[in-house]
C-alpha cells in the first residue's frame, strides 16, 4: 500500500519566536543539543524557520541514509559551506560538487586507501611515541592535562606527515603558531556557515582581522610545502608514479586531471580541516569515557600486554588488528559521541524521499545522532559497553544495529578517512591504556559537549598515573 505523501507544510514544528523564529535558540554553542530537544519534542521529522528562511530536520534513518546515497546527482551539502570556505581561498573536495567533486574525491580517496594507510602505519606509531614520551613527563610531575589541546597537537602532526610528508612536530610545540592559526580557523569556520548574516563583509571585527591573518600563515605554509614537493618531483621523476604523500599525488603528471595551485592547496588544507579536530575530538571522548570506568582501562591494557607486551607500543599492522577490544572501545565512543552529530544537505531537484515530497532547494539538516542511541536500536544505549561491538558477546544484547552509525557519513561522498582515523584512536588508546590509568580532575556533569565545526568536550581535565 502506498504511504500517503507529506509535505513540508504539514510537518510540525518546535516553538519559535515572532519574526526571527527558531533562529536565537540554534544560535547557540550546542547546537546539536538543541536539535535533539526538538527530535525530543517533535518526532524525528519536523521544519524549523530562520528568520523567514524554512529547514527540515530529518533524524529518520531511513530518509537519510537515502539522501546520503542520493548525492551528488540529487544532493549537495548547503551551498553556504562552499560560499563561506571558496571565501577563505579553499577549493577542495569538502567543498567542491558535481563533476569537480568526482576528480578531488578520486585523488582524495586513493590517497586515503587501505593500502595507503596501512603504509602509513609508522607515522601514527612515531607520533604516538611522541606523545607517550610527553605524557610520561606530565605523569612524573602529576600534570592536569587539558587532553582536548594535547591530541589535537597529535591528529595535526600525524596529518601533516601524511598529507605532505612533512614533520611539524606540533606535539612539543616546535611548530610554533601552526596549531595556533588552526584553532582560529576551524571555529570561525561554523561560525560563518551559521550566522544569519555576513556582517564580516561590512565590519571588520577583531576576530576577522585575527581569521585573516591565520589564514595568510596557513597559506604562505602550504604554499611553502607545494613549491618544496615540486622541486622534489622535478628532482626525482620516479615519484611522479609513486608518490609517497597525497601533495606528491596531487602534484603527479601521472593524473588523469590537472590540479591546479589553488585546487592542491584546497585539498591539503581540507585534509587538515576534516582530519584534525574530528579524529582528536573523538579521542578526547574516548578518554572521557575510560577515565570513568577503570575496568575498561584494565581490559584494554590486558590485551596490549597480550598483542605487544614487550614493546611500549605495537609493532605492526598485524597487531594492531589483533587489538580487538580497543577497537570496541574505538566504536563505542563514536556511537555516543559522534563528533559530528548533524549534516547539512540541500536537494538539487524536486523528489520524494520516502514519503517526503521535497522541493528542488529544500535544505534538510540530517540529525545522526539521535539514532545511535534509540533503545530500538542498541540496547541499553546510554551505557558505555565496548562489548557490544565484539561479535562474542553480541547475542547478549538483543538490540545491535551498526548500519544506525553515521558518524563518518555515508553513500558516495562517506568519510574517506575513516580507516586513518580508526587506527589513530586504536593505537593510541591502547598504548595510553598500556602506561598510564586515567583520573577526570573534574566532576564528568562538568564536561560540556560544544559544537564548533566539530562536537569536543569542554573542561576535559585528566591526571595520568605511569603503571610502568
Ligand atoms: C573520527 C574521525 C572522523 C570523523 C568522525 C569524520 C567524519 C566525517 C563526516 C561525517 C564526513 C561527511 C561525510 C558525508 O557527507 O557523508 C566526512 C567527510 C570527509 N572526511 Fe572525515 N571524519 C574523520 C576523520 C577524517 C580523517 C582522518 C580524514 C583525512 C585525513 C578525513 C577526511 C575527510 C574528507 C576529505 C571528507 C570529505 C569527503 C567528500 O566530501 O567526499 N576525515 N568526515
Amino acid at each position: 500500500m502506498n504511504k500517503e505523501q507529506i509535505k513540508i507544510k504539514d510537518l510540525p514544528s518546535p516553538k519559535g519566536a515572532f519574526l526571527v523564529g527558531h533562529l536565537p535558540q540554534f544560535n547557540a554553542d550546542n547546537k546539536h543539543q538543541v536539535l535533539e530537544r526538538w527530535v525530543e519534542e517533535c518526532g524525528d521529522l519536523f521544519k524549523i524557520n530562520f528568520v523567514g528562511k524554512a529547514f527540515v530536520v530529518s533524524a529518520n534513518p531511513t530518509i537519510n541514509t537515502e539522501i546520503l546515497k542520493l548525492r551528488p546527482e540529487k544532493f549537495r551539502r548547503f551551498s553556504k559551506i562552499d560560499e563561506i570556505l571558496k571565501e577563505m581561498g579553499v577549493v577542495g573536495v569538502f567543498n567542491a560538487e558535481g563533476d569537480t567533486w568526482k576528480r578531488h574525491r578520486k585523488i582524495t580517496a586513493e590517497a586515503l586507501n587501505a593500502k595507503k594507510v596501512r603504509e602509513n602505519y609508522d607515522v601514527i606509531v612515531n607520533k604516538t611515541n611522541r606523545l607517550l614520551e610527553k605524557f610520561k613527563g606530565y605523569s612524573q610531575n602529576n600534570k592536569q592535562i587539558d587532553i582536548q589541546k594535547e591530541l589535537m597537537a597529535f591528529t595535526i602532526d600525524v596529518t601533516t606527515a601524511i598529507a605532505f610528508g612533512y614533520e611539524l612536530d606540533t606535539i612539543n610545540n616546535k611548530a610554533d603558531s601552526f596549531q595556533q592559526h588552526l584553532e582560529c580557523i576551524f571555529p570561525m569556520i561554523n561560525e560563518r556557515i551559521t550566522a544569519p548574516l555576513p556582517i564580516w563583509r561590512v565590519i571588520k571585527r577583531k576576530k576577522d582581522k585575527e581569521l585573516e591573518q591565520s589564514i595568510a600563515a596557513i597559506e604562505k605554509i602550504i604554499y611553502q610545502f607545494i613549491e618544496e614537493a615540486r622541486v622534489r618531483l622535478d628532482r626525482n621523476p620516479e615519484l611522479t608514479s609513486n608518490p609517497t604523500n597525497f601533495l606528491e599525488a596531487l602534484l603527479s603528471d601521472d593524473n588523469d586531471v590537472d590540479f591546479t595551485n589553488e585546487e592542491i592547496y584546497g585539498n591539503i588544507f581540507t585534509m587538515l580541516l576534516a582530519g584534525e579536530d574530528t579524529t582528536s575530538n573523538s579521542i578526547s571522548w574516548a578518554i572521557y569515557f575510560l577515565s570513568q570506568n577503570p575496568k575498561i582501562v584494565n581490559k584494554v591494557r590486558e590485551e596490549a600486554n597480550a598483542v605487544y607486551g614487550n614493546f611500549e607500543v605495537p609493532q605492526t599492522n598485524k597487531e594492531l588488528l589483533k587489538l580487538k577490544y580497543t577497537n570496541a572501545v574505538v566504536q563505542e565512543a563514536i556511537r555516543l559521541k559522534p563528533t559530528t552529530p548533524q549534516l547539512y544537505m540541500e536537494a538539487l531537484e524536486s523528489l520524494i524521499v520516502e514519503n517526503l515530497f521535497i522541493p528542488k532547494h529544500t535544505k534538510i539538516i540530517l540529525q545522526t545522532k539521535v539514532a545511535q542511541t534509540k533503545e530500538m536500536y542498541f540496547s541499553n544505549p546510554n551505557d558505555f559497553s565496548p562489548e557490544r561491538w565484539l561479535k562474542s558477546e553480541c547475542p547478549m544484547h538483543q538490540n545491535h544495529s551498526p548500519e544506525m552509525i553515521k558518524a563518518f557519513g555515508g553513500g558516495p561522498r562517506f568519510c574517506p578517512g575513516m580507516k586513518l582515523a580508526i587506527n589513530e584512536m586504536v593505537i593510541l588508546l591502547s598504548v595510553l591504556c598500556k602506561h598510564f590509568d586515567f583520573k577526570m580532575t573534574v566532576k564528568p556533569e562538568d564536561v560540556k559537549e560544544q559544537f564548533s565545526f566539530t562536537m569536543y568536550p569542554e573542561n576535559l581535565f585528566i591526571q595520568l598515573s605511569s603503571i610502568d
